[in-house]
């Protein structure tokens, strides 16, 4: 029985449902496809791609937290050229829409970035990191900036033709500014949330858990602060939003689309159970059988306050 339309609308993108996988937590897809039938889900966001390669940060790069994690990965990555040759042929072989996640440390790397992937057909979408808060340059710097990120989307908007998604920070005070300069600037759709800044110490040597010393906070620990950002943006933004964060089970995807997510992405939950977006695609129908809504898009921002 399949009277259920999962199928939604971001912007000008259509997705056959909403889960995406979420940047940082899936590679480039190649270990993820073992797991779960990539060709069944919404949508694969990539690591986010620089310029050239980076190593990232030494470690440690990880710690768990109570209900989460902290990472300071720092951003490595093959760089945009080898997964242009090494990656995309692979990724060719799915039946799902790429969304490549860009980083950069200047506006001109991200343009530059672009403009080289932009040529690829496979890839249907960018998503802008403009919201790691794990590397020294870039990153936060422009995430805690609205001209800067109103910048960077009008620069990247004006080399392609793909949809732009910008991924905000939510280590700022009003999330909104930041979706509306998007929007003032062209940009297609808001990711929110990247992760919060948060630490960790050892008692008994006094050191940072992190070598970065600060990282990223995710997992469930987030998902309250996550779903006031999303509904912030819904309540003063007229821009699409694909919420992230915290997100461990289907409950929790109806509950971001009810805060005015018209898509969601799956992250720290993928470490822990790589297939889940499968079940999870089962009981949303379930559930929008249950509550008699014929598309699940209905219920993007139907809360009642
Ligand atoms: C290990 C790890 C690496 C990540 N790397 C990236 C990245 O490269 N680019 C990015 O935009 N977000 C990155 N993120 C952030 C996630 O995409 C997501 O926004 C965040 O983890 C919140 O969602 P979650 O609570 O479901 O994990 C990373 C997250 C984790 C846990």
């Amino acid at each position: 029985m399949n009277k259920v339309d999962l199928s939604v609308q971001v912007g000008p993108l259509k997705f056959r449902n909403p889960i995406l996988l979420a940047s940082g937590t899936v590679g480039y897809g190649n270990e993820m496809s073992e797991f779960i039938d990539l060709n069944t889900i919404g949508g694969i966001v990539t690591k986010s791609l620089s310029l050239k390669p980076r190593k990232g940060n030494p470690p440690q790069r990880i710690v768990e937290t109570p209900s989460g994690m902290l990472n300071a990965i720092g951003l490595a990555n093959v760089g945009v050229e080898v997964f242009v040759k090494e990656k995309i042929p692979f990724l060719k072989k799915f039946d799902v829409p790429l969304i490549c996640n860009i980083a950069a440390s200047t506006i001109e790397e991200y343009v530059e970035c672009t403009k080289i992937l932009t040529a690829e057909d496979s890839i249907t979408a960018f998503e802008i990191n403009v919201s790691c808060p794990n590397v020294k340059e870039g990153g936060l710097q422009f995430g805690n900036s609205v001209s800067a990120v109103g910048k960077i989307t009008e620069k990247v908007k004006a080399v392609t033709g793909k949809p732009v998604i910008i991924k905000l920070s939510p280590n700022v005070s009003y999330i909104s500014e930041f979706a509306k300069a998007v929007k003032e600037n062209g940009g297609d759709a808001v990711s929110a949330i990247n992760t919060l800044v948060g630490t960790a110490f050892d008692i008994y040597s006094r050191r940072p858990k992190i070598h970065n010393v600060t990282a990223g906070l995710s997992g469930p620990a987030i998902k309250p602060v996550a779903l006031a950002k999303v509904l912030e943006i819904r309540q003063k933004v007229d821009i699409p939003v694909i919420g992230i964060g915290g997100i461990m089970n289907w409950k929790d995807i109806i509950e971001f689309m009810i805060a005015g997510a018209s898509a969601i992405q799956i992250g720290t939950l993928n470490f822990i159970d790589p297939a889940a977006a499968t079940g999870m695609i089962k009981s949303l129908e379930e559930y929008c059988l249950k509550m008699r809504i014929e598309k699940i898009s209905q219920v993007t921002g139907s809360y009642k306050i």
